[in-house]
C-alpha cells in the first residue's frame, strides 16, 4: 500500500532514503527530507507491506511531467517485486504525465521498462 508521507514517518523515511547512494551524506539526507518537507512539488511515498514500511519512492510533479528523484527498498525486502509495484501505483496516480528520471533512477527504471516493453517518455 503506498502512503504519502507525513511527519511523523520522518525517521523511517530518512533510513530508506539513506539507501540511495548520493544520499548517505547526513547533511544532504536532511537537506533532501527538508525539500519534500516544504516543497508542495515534491512528494514523498512509503510503501507498506504487512505492518513494516519497506519502501520508499519521491517524486517531482510538474504540469505534464513527473520525475523519479528517489526509489529504494530495504534490503530485506529487495527482489520481491515492491520496486515494480510502487513505479507501478505511482504512474497511475500521474495519469498522463510522462515520466522523468535522474541519472541517479534511471538503472532501475529503464530496466521496468524493458521488462514492461513499455515506452519512456523522453527527456
Ligand atoms: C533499486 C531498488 C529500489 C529495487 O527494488 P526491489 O523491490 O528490489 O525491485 P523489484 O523486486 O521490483 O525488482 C527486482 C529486479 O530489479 C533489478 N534491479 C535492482 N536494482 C537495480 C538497479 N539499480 N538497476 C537496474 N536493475 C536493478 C534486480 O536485479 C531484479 O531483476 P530481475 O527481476 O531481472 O531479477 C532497490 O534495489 C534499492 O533500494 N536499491 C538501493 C537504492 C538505489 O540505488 N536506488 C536507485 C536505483 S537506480
Amino acid at each position: 500500500m503506498l502512503l504519502r508521507y507525513k511527519k511523523s514517518f520522518q525517521k523511517i523515511a530518512m533510513g530508506l532514503l539513506s539507501f540511495m547512494p548520493n544520499e548517505r551524506d547526513l547533511k544532504k539526507l536532511q537537506q533532501t527530507m527538508h525539500i519534500y518537507e516544504e516543497e508542495p512539488e515534491w512528494q514523498l511515498f512509503l510503501w507498506k507491506k504487512d505492518e513494516d514500511f519497506v519502501g520508499l519512492i519521491g517524486i517531482e510533479v510538474e504540469e505534464f511531467i513527473f520525475t523519479v528523484h528517489h526509489i529504494s527498498v530495504n534490503p530485506s525486502h529487495r527482489g520481491e517485486g515492491v520496486g515494480h509495484e510502487m513505479v507501478r501505483k505511482i504512474t497511475e496516480m500521474m495519469q498522463q504525465r510522462g515520466m522523468k528520471m535522474t541519472v541517479e533512477t534511471e538503472p532501475f527504471l529503464k530496466k521496468i521498462f524493458e521488462d514492461d516493453d513499455g515506452h519512456v517518455a523522453a527527456d
